[in-house]
């Protein structure tokens, strides 16, 4: 089976700069959901119809697709007639670049539904069906699909609408597209007239009809691409609800399809995780955090954070208001508090940072106190530098490493202390203005 996907539309409706194929639901490309479709039913090949001047969608999708550009928009026929010299396998898919919804079941079913017949139709009943080709059955099963524009009275009460993907026999097909005409209210060549041509030759066509109006939907606007986003979500919050992750108010929670959750979590309200991120069972995601490609071990508590590339050991507790930058990689049991900033460094287990630091490029042992207001001075205006900390050190509040510096294990850094030099293990480093007492100063003003 061969695949192509119609993407070559001039997304008029949707105001835009880019194909509407382009714009994001759920952090993905509304066309990788359908691309996704394609490798389900492996096909041979997959190609794509494109604009006139398309850079961006071959740049996206390389060459895990093929692409055939439609030079004048003439309508969904003209589209697939671009695409036809390409199409070898005995069977054609059609699928509409801007059809995210249909689940993988359906199109299984409806491809098990196909094998006896000539052309498929896969449809759905709906209550408004205003916009949709209307199928017309008769006894032998569909003998047209008449589009909105060219129905008759009774045919616009017809509920039974063509989702746009059809399956058909390859030969077939190539030998009706030439007789496809435009001769129609939109002087455009309909695809979905194949149907009515194979229908007067006596070929076998059929509608397969499935149940959920949303799993047609098309994207023409920004109304429904973000309906679409819902769709999707509620889809993808009920698997987690079924591997029993409790989510206290699925109406404010966004999670992209990427991401893993482990039983026993628990999500509260304003929480967005995107990505790739991946959370081990037993976590608890508080109030407002935002993830993108994390990864939490479990038992990791986190509320009102942001973390991005970040990975989080076992048990540890993250936040308020923590900000974890690409490439901090944190232990088990340890503490990153209010108004921490880690960026691309390693922190060792039961390491506690509770409160107001910044911690960039640096590796830091574990059992190691980082007080309140330690700054990791790693960049000097040019370039960036690490820094050291070995296990059980204690960096007193207020103090700033100046990298690259090391800090052996167990060594002791006085509060207020500028670190300019390698403090050796077990030794202190204290290095501050001692303060003057003047006695009854302020009387003598
Ligand atoms: C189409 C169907 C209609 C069906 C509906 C389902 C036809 C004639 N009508 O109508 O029966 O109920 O989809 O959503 O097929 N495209 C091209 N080149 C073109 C025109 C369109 O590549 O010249 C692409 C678009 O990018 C889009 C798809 O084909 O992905 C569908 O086109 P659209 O104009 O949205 O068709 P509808 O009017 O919605
Ligand atoms: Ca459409």
């Amino acid at each position: 089976m061969d695949v192509i996907i119609l993407a070559a539309g001039k997304s008029t409706r949707m105001k835009t700069k880019k194909s509407k194929v382009l714009h994001k639901i759920l952090g993905q490309p509304i066309l990788s959901y359908v691309v996704e479709l394609a490798q389900e039913v492996e096909a041979e090949k997959t190609i794509v119809v494109v604009a006139p001047g398309e850079k961006e969608i071959p740049e996206i999708y390389g060459d895990t697709l093929l692409y055939a550009t439609q030079w004048n928009q003439l309508g969904t026929g003209d589209a697939l007639r671009a695409a036809v010299d390409e199409i070898e396998a005995d069977k054609t898919l059609v699928l509409y670049g801007d059809a995210p919804f249909l689940r993988k079941e359906s199109l299984r079913g409806f491809i098990e539904f196909h094998h006896d017949k000539d052309l498929s139709i896969l449809s759905v009943e709906m209550d408004d069906p205003t916009g949709y080709g209307r199928i017309i059955r008769d006894d032998k099963g569909v003998r047209a699909i008449v589009e909105e524009k060219d129905c008759s009275e009774s045919e616009r009460r017809i509920r039974e609408i063509n989702s746009g993907i059809l399956l058909m026999d390859t030969a077939l097909m190539k030998e009706n597209l030439e007789k496809l005409t435009s001769d129609n209210a939109q002087g455009e060549y309909y695809l979905t007239d194949l149907v009515e041509l194979f229908s007067a030759q006596g070929k076998r066509v059929d509608a397969y009809l499935i149940d959920d109006a949303k799993e047609t939907a098309g994207i023409n606007d920004r109304a429904q691409l973000a309906e679409g986003r819902q769709i999707l979500q509620e889809r993808i919050i009920e698997g987690h609800l079924k591997n029993g992750v409790s989510i206290i108010d699925p109406s404010r929670v966004y999670i992209e399809p990427g991401v893993k959750i482990g039983p026993d979590v628990e999500i509260w309200p304003d929480v967005y995780l995107r990505g790739n991120t991946v959370i081990e069972e037993d976590v608890y995601i508080g109030p407002g955090v935002d993830l993108e490609n994390c990864y939490l071990e479990s038992g990791v508590r986190i509320d009102y954070s942001k973390a991005i590339e970040a990975r989080v050991g076992k048990n540890t507790v993250v936040g308020p208001y923590s900000y974890l930058r690409p490439g901090s990689k944190i232990g088990e049991s340890c503490k990153v508090g209010d108004f921490v900033e880690i960026k691309n460094s390693t922190i060792g287990d039961e390491t506690k940072i509770s409160h107001l630091a910044y911690v960039g490029d640096a590796d830091l042992g574990s059992n190691i106190n980082v007080g309140c207001g330690t700054i990791f001075v790693n960049y000097d205006g040019k370039e960036k530098h690490r820094s050291i900390v070995g296990d059980g050190a204690f960096l007193g509040c207020n103090s700033n490493l100046i990298a690259p510096v090391e800090i052996g294990d167990n060594a002791f850094v006085a509060a207020g202390t500028t670190v300019d030099k390698d403090v050796p293990a077990d030794a202190l480093s204290i290095g501050r203005v001692r303060s003057q007492i003047k006695e009854d100063w302020n009387k003598s003003k």
